[in-house]
């Protein structure tokens, strides 16, 4: 049984104040909230140490957006799995489209990256997703399964079973054009596949594939009723408490 997963991804949005006051008012809203679903947020580098500190014992877990795939050194202005550990985090956001398009992040560094944050015991949100352009040529499931095999190349089942995978396809992502449940869970049903073939059914039946790209309260419900979607990657609609809410509710 997948335990389903509602995640945050608030970008380069807020400021400390306003990450604890969101965190505090998220207590409350989410204190009401039955268990069985796990409730993520990933604010900004900088606001992490303080929602951690908010949403100690909470039940409400903390990711980091980015992270260096080296543990320390003379690397200026980069962020070490290990920090991100110390700072409260439990999960980390690799291979985000905005990373691989703005920031030139390829999947050989993903690979890097993932291996560098679970040899931390940080568990990856491992982003993959095609652009319009690639969903239009027909190469949506090549795509998707090259990310996937680039960005675990050389993984080990075990190293595999802490990996929530999220399908993001660059289309959606921002910009109010969310891919129809149907579509969704034809690539989610692929990935579980692809997974499947290289790891074994059991372990692909136990993780979480999550989907991400213009999710909001009046979407979920139709996306989480599909066999294999596992949750959400939510943006924009992460970042107002209550419309975070109904999405974790939904
Ligand atoms: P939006 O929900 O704003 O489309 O962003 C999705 C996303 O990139 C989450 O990581």
């Amino acid at each position: 049984m997948r335990r389903p997963i509602i995640a945050g991804n608030w970008k380069m949005q807020k400021t400390v104040r306003e990450s604890v006051d969101f965190a505090r008012q998220l207590m409350i809203a989410y204190a009401a909230e039955s268990p069985d679903r796990r409730v993520i947020v990933a604010p900004p580098f900088t606001s992490i140490y303080a929602v951690a500190e908010v949403l100690m014992g909470s039940g409400i877990h903390l990711a980091a957006q980015n992270l260096h795939d080296k543990q320390a050194g003379a690397f200026t202005g980069e962020i070490s799995a290990a920090m991100l550990v110390d700072a409260g985090c439990e999960y980390v956001i690799v291979g985000h489209s905005e990373r691989r398009t703005l920031f030139g992040e390829r999947d050989d560094v993903i690979n890097r990256k993932l291996r560098a944050a679970i040899s931390f015991d940080l568990r990856p949100i491992f982003c993959i997703g095609e652009t319009l352009e690639e969903r239009e040529a027909g190469r949506t499931f090549t795509v998707v399964e090259r990310q996937i095999k680039e960005g675990l190349n050389n993984f080990a089942a075990d190293d595999i079973k802490p990996i929530v995978i999220a399908y993001e396809p660059v289309w959606a992502i921002g910009t109010g054009r969310t891919a129809t449940a149907e579509q969704a869970q034809e690539v989610h049903a692929y990935i579980r596949t692809v997974m499947g073939r290289a790891y074994g059914d059991t372990l692909a039946g136990l993780l979480n594939v999550i989907y991400g790209g213009s999710v909001n309260p009046g979407n979920i419900g139709g996306l989480m009723a599909q066999p294999d979607i596992d949750g959400a990657l939510v943006g924009g609609a992460s970042l107002d408490v209550e419309s975070f809410v109904r999405i974790i509710q939904y």
